[in-house]
């Protein structure tokens, strides 16, 4: 089933295989995608959708160093070779925009970046690492006042805006793990008492705001969202109200009309499990629209299982995608994957990033 083709609310895909989003902090310090990444990108074109990295919508966004952004004309300019490289390979991509809200150093943002978030709570007992200074302590986030919240909506639209115009099939919301979306959905991370605050309808009100705003900018069959209930990466935490929180927020995301949900389970990376109830609860919730699994993934028969049992309609891959570049090959001709040098995650240049050789070049040498 993993190999069949899908119709993603209209969109083809050759196949049910997601190559999940990965920060590889490849760009330039300046935020602006290089010729590198088009190449890596071209290279994992097999999948049936590709979900970007990471990407920056505003200055206030981008707290990692040398992640991509999407707010200004020369990232959208190096946007546009990513996108030509994998549709001319038959390849769909998806930019995944991640806003990082707390997590974030003021080192690594441009200078009229600022560290904000629904509330003054710092992520505490981590660093974050910085090009100039190394770890650092992460700072106490500017909280957001109503005028800043609304012209971040914006700042998704206009990155939205601009990932279509550089030739994106569609955007990604990244509301999980702990960034921007995730600190408004989680009451350890937003204390506001106003209409954002206090409630899950408060609680889920930027999220769905910002879907309905960039849906109604470039179509609700072009915008996906990543959620991750029960994670607690980035300093999140479990709470009693969570499977009625998400399955409200799933039924919303419905009546807007998203093409998919992307559900996150870090429990294969030493994360607490991610119940099979929650899971249910979603894809029962969120009745019109695909459910991507993700997390763990490695071989064909294990993505069946979920594909078979209805439980998801797209599989997505992280870690094997990053080793294997031609990962949907080898799953489908049993060939030996290769493992991802964790040392390479994060660094600058090609190594460990275009160099991990297919199969078949493997084979020949
Ligand atoms: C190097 C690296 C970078 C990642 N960056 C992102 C990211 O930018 N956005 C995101 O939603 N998840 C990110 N993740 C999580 C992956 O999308 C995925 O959920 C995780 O790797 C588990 O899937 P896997 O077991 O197939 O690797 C990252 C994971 C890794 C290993």
């Amino acid at each position: 089933m993993l190999f069949t083709e899908f119709s993603l609310n209209n969109l083809s895909l050759k196949n049910r295989m997601v190559m999940a989003p990965m920060t590889r902090s490849r760009a330039n310090q300046e935020h602006v995608p290089t010729d590198i990444m088009a190449t890596y990108y071209r290279q994992r074109s097999g999948a049936g959708l590709i979900i970007t990295e990471g990407v920056g919508p505003s200055p206030n966004g981008v707290g990692y160093p040398r992640i991509p952004g999407v707010y200004n004309d020369e990232q959208t300019k190096g946007w546009k070779k990513v996108t030509e490289e994998v549709h001319e390979n038959d390849g769909k991509i998806f930019m995944q925009l991640m806003h990082t809200g707390r997590v974030s150093h003021p080192l690594n943002l441009p200078e009229n970046g600022k560290v904000l978030a629904p509330s003054a709570v710092q992520l505490e007992d981590e660093q974050m690492y910085t090009d100039q200074e190394g770890l650092q302590d992460y700072p106490t986030p500017q909280v957001m006042s109503l005028n800043q919240i609304e012209s971040t909506i914006k700042e998704y639209v206009n990155a939205a805006e601009r990932a279509i115009e550089a030739g994106f099939d569609g955007v990604e919301l990244h509301g999980a793990n702990g960034y921007l979306i995730e600190q408004f959905l989680s009451p350890n991370t937003n204390l506001r008492e106003d209409e954002y605050g206090g409630s899950i309808e408060n609680r889920n009100r930027f999220a769905l705001e910002v879907a309905k705003a960039v849906t109604n900018a470039i179509g609700e069959n072009k915008t996906g969202i990543r959620l991750s209930p029960y994670g607690v990466f980035n300093g999140i935490k479990p709470h009693q109200e969570l499977e009625a929180q998400y399955e409200q927020l799933a039924k919303s995301l419905n009546e807007l009309g998203l093409s998919y949900i992307h559900i996150v389970d870090h429990s294969a990376m030493g994360a607490p499990e991610v119940p099979l109830e929650i899971k249910q609860i979603i894809r029962d919730a969120f009745s019109d629209g695909a459910i991507i699994l993700s997390g763990g993934y490695t071989s064909e028969e294990q993505a069946n299982e979920d594909l078979e049992s209805g439980l998801g309609d797209l599989i997505a891959f992280g870690r094997p995608f990053i080793s294997n570049p031609d990962l949907p090959y080898r799953l489908k001709n049993d060939i030996e994957l290769a493992d991802p040098n964790p040392d390479t995650f994060y660094t600058p240049g090609p190594e460990g990033y275009t160099d991990y050789p297919e199969a078949e070049v493997l084979e020949h040498a």
